[in-house]
């Protein structure tokens, strides 16, 4: 499973991109409106920083407002992926943009029916929200079962991007049933890395490291960061 990064915070997609783990990144209204700056010059410098799909959501309610949007949105560079909402609106612009050979992620995806309706409109990719599906007294990671098998036997070449995640074991729940992506804000990418047995296991490393040296009268190696 590829991991991308949901987020359009710049220093956030730099910091985790240095980790060497990023296939990709996706943005949506939201996370553009927790950030400053010009929202094409934001695109252009998350494409200089992670080579891979990166998803740009259009806002826009009308088919043909859409697809022009999303056509906008796709100069900007060749790795954009024009994100567009599962509804009748979205499907229709979907198939538009793919005729052209715009790669599309379909968002807002909460059942295996309406990864199908995307799947076959042309969407490159299809986004269940697993955490949002929680936060109304369901199981998210059920749902997003439900839309990986759904998938599965089809023709379509689709791939589900696990999205609205909340933690580490929503990673790895994606992980286990195959889902293709998962999107992780940046917290949750600390969340998995981070554990307090590598830490203090480091510390005793680094301790030891230094008795040997000082022992040895040999300048001890730098002391390596915990995780
Ligand atoms: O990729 C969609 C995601 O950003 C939504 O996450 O936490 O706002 O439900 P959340």
């Amino acid at each position: 499973m590829k991991l991308f990064i949901d987020t359009a915070d710049i220093a956030e997609i730099e910091r985790i991109a240095g980790w060497g783990v990023l296939a990709g990144v996706t943005t949506n209204p939201s996370l553009l409106a927790a950030v400053e700056g010009d929202e094409d010059t934001i695109y252009r410098r998350i494409c200089e920083l992670v080579d891979g799909p990166i998803s740009a959501e259009v806002t826009e309610p009308d088919v043909k407002d859409m697809v022009s949007e999303g056509r906008r949105l796709s100069a900007i560079h060749p790795n954009i992926v024009v994100k567009l909402p599962t509804c009748a609106e979205g499907l229709t612009a979907t198939s538009e943009l793919a005729k052209d050979g715009i790669p599309v992620n379909m968002t807002l995806c909460f059942t295996g029916s309406q990864a199908l309706l995307a799947a076959a409109a042309g969407a490159r990719y299809v986004s269940p929200f697993v955490g949002r599906y929680d936060d109304i007294g369901n199981d998210g990671v059920e749902a997003l079962r439900d839309v990986v098998e759904s998938l599965f036997a089809t023709e379509y070449d689709v791939q589900v991007i696990t999205a609205s995640v909340r933690s580490p074991v929503h990673v790895q729940e994606a992980a286990k049933m195959g889902a293709d992506i998962a999107t992780i804000p940046p917290k949750v990418f600390d969340q998995m890395l981070g554990h307090p047995l590598t830490d203090k296991g480091l510390e005793k490393f680094n301790a030891d490291a230094a008795a040997r040296a000082a022992k040895t009268k040999k300048t001890p190696a730098k002391s390596r960061k915990k995780g």
